[in-house]
């Protein structure tokens, strides 16, 4: 058989469907043609595009067939925001060589140093919610992961270019989910700058701020000789050399720091939010975490904290019933290709979908229901759960984004009590690349833990 089954509709209409309303188009298609089909969802004239949910075809397109594939151009939408010098813009050798040297600077026992930090600084965002306060869940962990990503990442300490970089980011972060304003990015023609009141010319004006804030960053940090003792990711990326023994040089470091600020932040508060649903509809998990991180003592330590199975398997399951990333990065097939029984032709698209593999009933006995404790009872290979993706283009911030999840949900619950103002029956709601609950999620302080607890006054970063 050439393709794998799949929907007759123009694709014109196809394409409007996925677009409108992805979970659905996938929940809709699964159901009638299984977790492989063929759709044409690449407009009007649309190539065949295959969306795999198989986790054997998913692990032949990451490692054994992956040379029988170049990438689309997906990402050139984030062209104008992370620079052409970024990770994501770059193919064949010298995206291998970028991800060499930035991966050990997101290794997971390179973060470990910097557990207190985000305790200290999960703590210092939640310290003033009081009895009854309703919190907007979302834009609190997206407030902590932008924090997160200044302090870990950028290695800033607060102070006025810390304040200045947060405010302006902060601003453009939230008018690029805006469906107008990123409008831009998907339309060039729109990319004009007609001066400082055109939408194009003000995001120019903003970068041009955000990037002199950045290049001052890295200035002062070459003007003093490179501190060694430093673990902030910015400082790491400083001293790392590659094999012809280069450093990376000032606009490459500016492109990787957009980078990771563009795909660590809203990713992570999303996935932050999920969790925080989920156990505020299942109180019977909740209790189970509440007990497991009672049993680790006042202020835990964050390694020890981090490994805590239930905890862990929360997170997992957070991730794995609404992915923040429906898809991989898309394959274009460059020569005929065999998989499963199926026949690829060259222009083919091939799309490994994470949110079919983990709703694989096959896999995940009863895929729509919470229960973190699939987790524990077995182990998953890395082509039935992915939501960080995989093969050579998977995410690099997979350590630093789950040991942020386990810490600020950890430090969140172990301080306060919440009630949440939500049913079951939600659909997550689009939030530029990702998927999250509706911001009228809320959660109600109901009870206060913290009392003795002691919250730190500064927090600074070796
Ligand atoms: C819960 C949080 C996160 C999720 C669910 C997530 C998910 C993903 C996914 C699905 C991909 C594409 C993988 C593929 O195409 O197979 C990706 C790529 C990427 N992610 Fe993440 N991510 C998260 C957090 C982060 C963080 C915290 C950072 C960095 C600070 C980060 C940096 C990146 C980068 C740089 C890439 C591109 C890699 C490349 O092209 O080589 N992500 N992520």
């Amino acid at each position: 058989m050439t393709l794998p089954t799949g929907s007759r509709s123009p694709a014109l209409f196809q394409t409007l469907s996925l677009v409108a309303d992805p979970i659905a188009f996938f929940d809709r298609n699964s159901a009638k043609y299984g977790d492989t089909f063929t759709a044409r969802v690449l407009g009007p004239a649309s190539p065949p595009v295959v969306f795999l949910g198989n986790p054997e075809a998913i692990q032949a397109v990451f490692t054994t067939l992956a040379d029988a594939f170049e990438f689309g151009k997906v990402t050139n939408v984030f062209r104008p925001l992370v620079g052409n010098e970024s990770l994501i813009m770059n193919e064949g050798p010298r995206h291998l060589r970028q991800r060499q040297l930035l991966m050990p600077a997101l290794h997971r026992e390179q973060l470990h140093s910097q557990g207190h930090l985000i305790v200290d600084l999960t703590k210092k965002q939640t310290i003033d919610w009081k009895a009854s306060d309703a919190i907007a869940v979302r834009q609190e962990m997206s407030e902590i992961s932008l924090q997160v990503i200044l302090q870990v990442v950028f290695g800033l300490v607060p102070g006025e270019r810390y304040e200045r970089l947060k405010q302006l980011l902060s601003k453009l972060l939230e008018a690029i989910t805006s469906e107008l304003y990123s409008l831009q990015f998907f339309f060039s023609p729109l990319q004009q700058n007609l001066g400082d009141w055109s939408p194009w010319g003000q995001f120019l004006q903003q970068m041009a701020q955000i990037d002199s804030l950045i290049y001052a960053e890295i200035a002062d940090r070459r003007s003093h000789s490179l501190d060694a003792s430093r673990t902030d990711i910015l400082s790491v990326l400083m001293m790392a050399r590659d094999d012809m023994g280069e450093s990376i040089g000032d606009r490459e470091l500016r492109d990787q720091l957009m980078t990771l600020l563009l795909l660590g932040h809203e990713t992570t508060g999303s996935a932050l939010t999920w969790a925080f649903y989920w156990l505020h509809q299942f109180p019977e998990c909740l209790a189970k975490l509440r007990q497991e991180l009672d049993e680790l003592g006042e202020n835990p330590d964050p390694i020890a904290l981090s490994q805590s199975p239930y905890l862990t398997a929360v997170c997992k399951e957070a991730l794995r019933i609404y992915p923040i990333a429906l898809i991989s990065q898309p394959r274009k097939v460059k020569r005929t290709i065999e998989l499963e029984g199926y026949t690829y032709q060259p222009g083919t698209i091939l799309i490994p979908c994470v949110y079919l593999a983990h709703r694989r009933a096959e896999t995940y006995e009863n895929p729509a229901e919470f229960n973190p404790d699939r987790f524990l009872d077995r182990k998953f290979s890395a082509s039935e759960f992915l939501p960080f993706g995989g093969g050579s283009r998977s995410c690099i911030g997979m350590a630093l984004s789950m040991f942020e999840m386990k810490l600020v949900l950890a430090t969140v619950l172990t301080n306060r009590e919440f009630v949440s103002n939500l049913d079951r029956a939600i659909r997550p709601a689009r939030r530029g690349i990702t998927f999250v609950p509706p911001d009228r999620f809320r959660l109600t302080v109901v009870g206060d833990r913290s009392s003795h607890i002691k919250y730190p006054e500064t927090t600074t970063i070796k």
